[in-house]
């Protein structure tokens, strides 16, 4: 493996484990883009490296004089399946104290059982005659979901794992009768609150174990959230190495929360958050569509070696190989052939190889951002992403060397 991609690989595990929640996926951004010149601010304040956070979503920019009204749009999403805390989480059975949980997206169920987990997110917390908003996380385990004993389940191994999410995924975090906001207490304690200022939380529970490489030779990063934290750290970093370009189309990052969820929501994908930066940076002029291009970057399902027949034969994607362009018909990807074009020159520029993937014709494919936002802009679109394996699982796996590879492109798709 070669040292570059490495760092990169060790770079995006530092960035997920910086990032638990969608809130800390901004901070984490955010930081790199203030280390790297940008600064919080609006259209209003005039050209620049710019950001600003909305919520779980954030928009980053560079404009000024050589800029021309095509746009390079890096789209990708801070949020991922978890399960998430409901307003009076603390309930107690058989003398064990509980959470109450709501399942977020489209999680793999079991990967959430047996595991140490922690509790992030925000508090919206009294502050004088206004609210503040207090980032915080546990890191300690403080909850698990026990997978009940095959001696009492046992088929389980025959019949597959049945889950009821409002039954069999409420953990455990202690021994003894619940008091209602107990739980709470314990993570104001933990951002130096008062209980009694919080008025509102967004918590959610993340998997102790820290990113890190595997493999005999280190080939894999095993961390969660690669979908879609992998695309978030590739997309701030090219915009990062963008800061230096003069001319050429204006530059644009997107990290977008709720996309987990379907994007229908104030700052997601579904918003107007995009369209209303581009009539702001565009002040009255017209856009040149066809000097425009925006990338919705998001997961790619790799060959599952043990689930081979699951794919289409033609459009075997491989950890490793590459970035992968993201076809559907039916306009779950926004992919079309001037934008496949525009990608396919982009990566030969800067010598990356490519793949192509196309969802079995019988099975329902997954979506994202890309449609949704081409939908709203009007902005030729392209879907493509990183290959990787257990795509919602609290775990997911890629190969060490595609994140590199994925930056390297995205830097060339920004610069023409
Ligand atoms: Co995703």
């Amino acid at each position: 493996m070669d040292t570059d991609s490495t760092h990169r690989a060790e770079d995006l595990c530092a960035f997920i484990d910086a990032s638990p929640s969608p809130f800390h996926a901004v901070a984490t951004a955010a930081a790199r883009l203030e280390a790297a010149g940008f600064t919080e601010g609006t259209t209003d304040d005039g050209p620049g490296l710019r950001y600003l956070r909305a919520s779980g979503s954030l928009l980053a920019w560079i404009s000024g004089p050589g800029r021309s009204t095509g746009f390079r749009v890096l789209m990708a999403h801070t949020d991922s399946p978890n399960l998430r805390l409901t307003p009076n989480p603390d309930r107690s059975t058989h003398g064990m104290r509980q959470l109450g949980i709501e399942v977020y997206g489209g999680a793999l169920l079991n990967s959430w059982l047996d595991r140490d987990l922690g509790c992030s997110g925000r508090l919206a917390v009294r502050a004088g005659d206004g609210v503040d908003e207090v980032l915080v996380r546990i890191d300690r385990p403080i909850a698990r979901v026990p997978q009940l004993a095959i001696h009492l389940d046992r088929g389980v191994n025959e019949k597959g794992l049945v889950l009821n999410p409002h039954i069999h995924l409420s953990p455990i975090t202690g021994l003894g009768e619940a008091e209602q906001g107990a739980f709470l207490a314990e993570v104001a304690d933990t951002a130096g609150v008062s209980t009694a200022d919080v008025l509102g939380f967004d918590l959610m529970l993340h998997d102790l174990a820290p990113a890190t490489l595997a493999g005999t030779s280190r080939e894999f990063v095993s961390a969660p959230r690669i979908d879609n934290l992998l695309s978030c750290h590739a997309a701030v970093d090219a915009l990062c190495a963008a800061r230096d370009d003069t001319g050429g189309p204006t530059p644009i990052v997107v990290l977008y929360d709720h996309e987990e969820v379907g994007s229908t929501s104030a700052t997601g994908a579904g918003s107007p958050l995009l369209r209303s930066l581009l009539e702001r940076l565009l002040d009255g002029a017209s856009a040149d569509f066809g000097a425009s291009l925006a990338c919705s970057v998001d997961g790619a399902h790799a060959i599952h070696p043990n689930y081979a027949d699951r794919h289409d034969a033609q459009h075997v994607v491989h950890l490793g190989g590459g970035p992968v362009l993201k076809f559907n018909a039916s306009q779950r990807y926004a992919t079309d052939a001037p934008g496949a074009a525009q990608v396919r020159l982009a990566a030969e520029r800067c010598g990356v190889p490519l793949q192509s993937y196309s969802h079995r014709a019988d099975l329902p494919c997954g979506s994202t951002v890309g449609p949704i936002t081409a939908a709203a802009t009007g902005l030729p679109t392209v879907d493509l992403g990183a290959p990787q394996l257990a795509m919602h699982s609290a775990r997911e796996l890629c190969a060490t060397s595609d994140p590199g590879l994925l930056q390297a492109l995205l830097e060339e798709l920004l610069r023409a």
